[in-house]
This record gives structure tokens, C-alpha cells and sequence, in this order.
């Protein structure tokens, strides 16, 4: 099917914010977790700054049974330091309590959304953001299209739809995913979440790396000699165990958050900062990751599981016995790959990965270390603990840049020692770095802005690079589950995977 659009797909990620269009957002899943931590403060926060248009109104559906007056009070609750703007806009919220499957559910909203066209002008624009369980996508994007609305509503220009992760478990999973969804939508009114994508540090991989003349020489295999991607959370599984058990470190991180930082920091340059160049970039470059046979798979990869052990000194409990997860689970709270890039760029530089819950830190950062110099001329035991060359790409926390040296010491022996050059957001910037994410995806799908979503070819590619590594897994003794107490690195035979090439993992300054 073909709507028309105004959505400028090809918009540069340089252009200047804009306010959104009218239009209504229409949320499924509004009594859920994410609306509640996300997607209302993200609401709160463009609202506060203008970032809104006039004609704009809220509809929520789920199939609690809220009223309209208990859905704005949960929306004032979720942000509670919100100003006037919000409240303002909260008096227009409007709840229709279903099951997707009902035809009364669709009704009810075409109903309100009509009104909606009256009272507030949204003109007929229509944003469906699809914040449920993800088994029931399909059964949404279905009954939309069915109701007609997948296309604008009278006089209006766009009907759009973001859609959350996990988008599918696997790569058929997806495929029957996207299909789905591309019966009732086309391509290009698809918006997918990645919500890494939405943080101004991983966007400044994008700044850092073709705004600088200085690191293109030297960011390819002539002078880096290997990479570490690192995501680690001290935060356990939450409340979210039973989703989590469904899941696993490798789909919930690796497959989405992890395969998008590296693809920023490992693609050629794009010819323009816009949707089509930016991701055309992406999936070039994700075609190029090695996809190991599952036989190899088991050698390229550690997952792991958190046991019982104290973070920010405080008691945790095992991942087995968190609220909502098996006794027995044999799900993978950590996980460690050994990855390769092959192309004339990064032929021969090893890639490691790492994610994990229950670690030591919040940390996110990207490592690129270089060769050591081919000769050292300086004596003593200082220069020989000298650390490589590395440059330091801070995601979270401490967002920022290091590049780390070797600098004399003050006095009059000539010695040398490992220091670090920073720059950090917090002292330069005073202000935007903070975001979680969603504020810029959800004003970005509401204009209409692709550039920063995860396309269809994208998540495809994530899941050919990953699914043998979950077949290994789900053979009998496939891959094994190795334990770590929480609080540590995760577990040590890790780094074995790095230390047959004489590399180790980093410890990241916390
Ligand atoms: P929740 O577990 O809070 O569920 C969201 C809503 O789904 C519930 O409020 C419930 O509403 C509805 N629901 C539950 N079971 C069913 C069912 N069997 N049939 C129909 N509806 C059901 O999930 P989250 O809000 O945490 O996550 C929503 C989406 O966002 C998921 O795809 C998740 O992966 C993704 N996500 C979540 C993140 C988070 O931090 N929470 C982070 C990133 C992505 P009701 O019963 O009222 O219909
Ligand atoms: C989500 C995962 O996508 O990302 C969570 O489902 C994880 O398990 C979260 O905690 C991490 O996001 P952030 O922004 O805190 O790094």
C-alpha cells in the first residue's frame, strides 16, 4: 500500500530542530513500563521546550481498564517535575481500554482520533507507537491496516508507525516480523527503535570520526590493532525477568545496541549525513562482520550468567533467583564475542565485544587501540608498562573522549609513562548530552525524520551475525554457561578469548 508522505526521509541529521507537525500519537501499551519510564517523560521533556505543535494530542490503549482520568493521572504521576506545558497537554489525553483483536477496540480509537481532528486540529496525522509485547505487533499493525489506519485520516499527509525492539527472536522470527508489518505499512512509514541510536554520544562517533580531518588516516588496520566494544550495566534484570528469560544478553544487547555503535564507528564515510547515506553505510558495513558457522561459533564466544554478589556495596541476588526467572535458567546474563570486520579497512583487526548485567559499573565506551611503536627507544621500567596508544569513545557515563599517551615525566631522567588527554561533555557542554534517547526519537518520528531508525536490511544483518551463535547455544552443552559472582568482570574465561591473540580486556576507568 502507498501513503502519501511529507516525511522528509532524506532529512540530513544536521538540520535544525524543528516543532512537529500536527498530529496525534497514538501509544499501544500505554498502560506498560516503557510508556511509563519513556515515552511520557520524553513527551514532558519536548513539550517543555517547545518541541510540539500546538495540534497535538495523546491517545493511549491498553487493555487495562483506565479511564481517561486515570490515564492523565498516571501521565502527571510519571512526571512529576514537569511544568505547565505538560499539564496542559495531559487535560487532552484520551484512554481506550481493549483487546487488539476486538474490531470495538479500533472503533473506539477512530472515534477519538476523528475528535481529535476536530477539537485539537491534528489534521488527520497519525503517529501509532507500538510500546507492547512484542507477540502482539503483528496482530496491531494487522488490525490497522484493517480499520484503514494505516493511511492519514482525512486531509492529512502521514500515518506512521515506530516499532520497539526486540523486532523478532531470530532472523526467520524478523522476516515473519517484517512481513507482517509490511502488509499494513510500507518501508518508509516504519520506525524503528533503537534507542542508543538517540544518545548525542553515540551520534558523536558519527561528529568525532567525519568532522576531523586528523583520524581518517588512521582509523583503519594500518594502525589500529584491535577494538573493544564494551556495555556493561550494574543494574540486574529489574522487574523485567520474565521479558529478560525470553531473551538473553545476546538479543537484548548485542543484536541492537551493540551491532549500531559498531556499525557508527567501523563504516565508511557516508556522502551525506541523511537516512539513505547514513544507513546504506550501516548495512555495508554489517555485511561485512563474519557470520561463523554455530561449530565456530562455540569458540568465538562466552556467555555467562550472574551468581549471587554485592554491587555499589550493596547484596544482590543470583540471576536464577530474581523475580519472574526459572530456577534452572540457563539464559545469558553476559556475554563476550571475538568478532571480524572483513573488508580492506579492518581485514585482520579483532573486534571483542562485551555486555553484561550485574557488572561492577554503568559503563558503555568504545576502545580503539593502536599498534605499538615499532621500536622503543626509551629505558626503564615506566616505558616498559607504556600502554598503546588508545582512543577512548565514552558513551556512558562521563560522556567523552579520551586518548590515552606516552608523556615524559617532569625531572631529569628521561622517563616515560601512560597519561590521558580528555575532553569531556560536562565541562564543555553545560547542556543535551543527558538524554536517554527518546525525546530525539520520538520528535524525530514525529517529523518524520528516518535518518537515526534502524532499517529493515539493518536488523536482518544483526540477526544473520548473531543467530549462530544463539544455535550453538540451544544445542545440548552448546557453548556452556559459565557463572560470574556479581560485581566482577564477568567470568574469566573470557578472557581467554583474548588472550590467545596476547590482548586482554580493558578495565574501563569508572
Ligand atoms: P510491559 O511488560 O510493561 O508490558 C507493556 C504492556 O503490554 C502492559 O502494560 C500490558 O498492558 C500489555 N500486555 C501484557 N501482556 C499482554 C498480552 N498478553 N496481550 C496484550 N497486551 C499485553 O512491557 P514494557 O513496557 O517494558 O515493554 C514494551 C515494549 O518496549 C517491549 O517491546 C519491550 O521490549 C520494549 N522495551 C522496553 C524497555 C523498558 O525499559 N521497559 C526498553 C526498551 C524496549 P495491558 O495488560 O494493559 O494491555
Ligand atoms: C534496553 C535493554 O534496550 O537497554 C535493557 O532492554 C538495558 O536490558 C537497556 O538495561 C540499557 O539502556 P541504557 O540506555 O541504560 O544503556
Amino acid at each position: 500500500m502507498t501513503a502519501p508522505l511529507t516525511a522528509p526521509l532524506t532529512a540530513p541529521l544536521t538540520s535544525p530542530p524543528q516543532q512537529t507537525p500536527p498530529l496525534a500519537l497514538v501509544i499501544f501499551g500505554a498502560s506498560g513500563d516503557l510508556t511509563s519510564r519513556k515515552i511520557l517523560p520524553a513527551l514532558a521533556n519536548l513539550a517543555e521546550r517547545g518541541r510540539l505543535a500546538e495540534e497535538f494530542t495523546v491517545i493511549g490503549v491498553a487493555r487495562t481498564e483506565w479511564s481517561d482520568e486515570e490515564f492523565r493521572q498516571v501521565a502527571l504521576k510519571d512526571v512529576p517535575d514537569a511544568g505547565e506545558h505538560w499539564r496542559e497537554l495531559v487535560e487532552r489525553f484520551r484512554y481506550v481500554p481493549g483487546e487488539y483483536a476486538s474490531t470495538e477496540t479500533f472503533d473506539r480509537l477512530k472515534a477519538l482520533l476523528a475528535e481529535a481532528d476536530q477539537r485539537y486540529g491534528t489534521h488527520g496525522n497519525r503517529v501509532y507507537y507500538l510500546a507492547t509485547i512484542p507477540s502482539v505487533f503483528s496482530l496491531i499493525a494487522d488490525a490497522l491496516a484493517k480499520e484503514g489506519c494505516n493511511v492519514p485520516g482525512e486531509g492529512g499527509e502521514f500515518a506512521r508507525l515506530v516499532v520497539e525492539k526486540p523486532y523478532g527472536k531470530d532472523l526467520e522470527s524478523a522476516l515473519d516480523l517484517d512481513a507482517a508489518v509490511h502488509r499494513a505499512f510500507d518501508e518508509d512509514q516504519i520506525f524503528r527503535i533503537d534507542h542508543y541510536m538517540g544518545k548525542e554520544t553515540v551520534q558523536n562517533v558519527l561528529a568525532l570520526r567525519f568532522a576531523n580531518a586528523v583520524f581518517e588516516p588512521i582509523w583503519n588496520r594500518r594502525y589500529v590493532e584491535q577494538i573493544q566494544i564494551t556495555v556493561a550495566e550494574s543494574i540486574g534484570v529489574e522487574h523485567r525477568g520474565g521479558f529478560y528469560e525470553t531473551a538473553g544478553a545476546l538479543r537484548d544487547i548485542v543484536q541492537n545496541h551493540v551491532m549500531q555503535v559498531l556499525a557508527l564507528t567501523l563504516m565508511e564515510p557516508p556522502t551525506g549525513m541523511d537516512a539513505t547515506h547514513l544507513r546504506d553505510e550501516k548495512v555495508k558495513l554489517l555485511k561485512a562482520v563474519d557470520i561463523p558457522t554455530p561449530d565456530e561459533a562455540v569458540d568465538k564466544a562466552v556467555r555467562g550468567q550472574y551468581r549471587a554478589g554485592v554491587v555499589d556495596q550493596l547484596a544482590v541476588p543470583a540471576y536464577r533467583d530474581e523475580e519472574g526467572v526459572a530456577s534452572d535458567s540457563m539464559i545469558e546474563t553476559y556475554v563476550a564475542l571475538r568478532l571480524r570486520v572483513e573488508n580492506w579497512r579492518w581485514a585482520g583487526v579483532p573486534v571483542y565485544v562485551r555486555t553484561g548485567k550485574r557488572l561492577p559499573a554503568r559503563v558503555t565506551e568504545v576502545a580503539l587501540q593502536f599498534h605499538r611503536v615499532p621500536f622503543l627507544a626509551f629505558e626503564g621500567e615506566l616505558a616498559r608498562q607504556l600502554r598503546p596508544n588508545t582512543l577512548v569513545l565514552r558513551i556512558q557515563p562521563n560522556e567523552g573522549i579520551s586518548l590515552h599517551f606516552g608523556a615524559k615525566v617532569p625531572g631529569e631522567e628521561f622517563r616515560v609513562q601512560s597519561v590521558a588527554m580528555d575532553f569531556l561533555y560536562d565541562t564543555t557542554f553545560h547542556e543535551g548530552r543527558e538524554s536517554d534517547g527518546y525525546p530525539r526519537l520520538l520528535h524525530d518520528a514525529m517529523c518524520g525524520d528516518a535518518t537515526l531508525f534502524i532499517r529493515t536490511d539493518e536488523v536482518e544483518q544483526a540477526w544473520r551475525i548473531v543467530d549462530p551463535y544463539l544455535e550453538a547455544w540451544a544445542e545440548p552443552g552448546g557453548g556452556g554457561l559459565h557463572f560470574y559472582r556479581a560485581g566482577t568482570w564477568g567470568p574469566h574465561i573470557a578472557d581467554l578469548l583474548l588472550e590467545r591473540s596476547g590482548d586482554s580486556w580493558r578495565i574501563p576507568e569508572l
